[in-house]
């Protein structure tokens, strides 16, 4: 792991306890030394899916950190908006911009006790060295009848991960699924990155 936080310590990230200690070091620079510096798209995108869809609140916004999809969302005329992140250093900057209507600690591989909601968004958080597809079904049960997700996976995470035998797995819980396939970073991106593709779910409760 190299010493400043940058996106290949965060795809090295092998725990939840170590992803932890990066991003309490990262919540106070992600915002201009990655999300402007690398032109980080996935929260508009997500965003701009969501609200195409017709989504509506509340909202859980899964993996927020420091709450560029909220802020996206409440920009679109979207809330309550609720942010959920394993890192309490990225939820206090999350809280500090006044988005969310609360900012909640906790890990969605684990059951949460939140909800219901009636959609369900994420950004940057379904990719390596983060969360799996086993982040979905504990999703599944805060969720409404009827609750649009959109959730974006990383595209090589979506392939090496195994999110296609999950959604087989949850196929008679979900409705309508689609999917689309955007870019995660403009050109202003290293070029290690700048092509990076992610794979937004979107599917309904059934
Ligand atoms: C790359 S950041 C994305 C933050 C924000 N959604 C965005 O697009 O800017 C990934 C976030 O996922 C959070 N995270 C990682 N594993 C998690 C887990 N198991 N449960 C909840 N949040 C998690 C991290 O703390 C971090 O804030």
């Amino acid at each position: 792991m190299s010493d400043e936080p940058d996106l290949e310590s965060a795809y090295a990230l092998n725990t939840p306890e170590e992803a932890k200690r990066l991003y309490a070091e990262w919540a106070e620079t992600y915002d201009s030394d990655f999300g402007e510096a690398q032109g980080y798209l996935s929260p508009r995108e997500v965003v701009r899916v969501f609200t195409a869809a017709g989504g509506e609140g509340p909202v859980l916004d899964v993996g927020a950190g420091t709450g560029l999809v909220g802020e996206g969302l409440l920009a679109a005329g979207v809330g309550p908006i609720d942010a959920l992140d394993l890192s309490d250093e990225m939820l206090s900057v999350a809280k500090s911009k006044g988005v969310y209507r609360d900012t909640i600690a906790g890990d969605v591989t684990k059951s949460l006790s939140i909800g219901p909601y009636r959609g369900i968004i994420s950004a940057g958080t379904f990719t390596m060295g983060h969360v799996g597809p086993d982040g979905i079904p504990p999703l599944l049960e805060v969720a409404e009848t009827g609750c649009l997700f959109v959730i974006s996976v990383n595209a090589k995470h979506f392939e090496s991960a195994g999110f296609s035998a999950l959604l087989d797995e949850v196929e008679s819980d979900i409705t309508d699924f689609a999917y689309e396939d955007v870019r995660i970073y403009s050109d202003k991106a290293d070029l290690s990155h700048r092509y990076d593709i992610a794979r937004l779910l979107i599917f309904s409760k059934a």
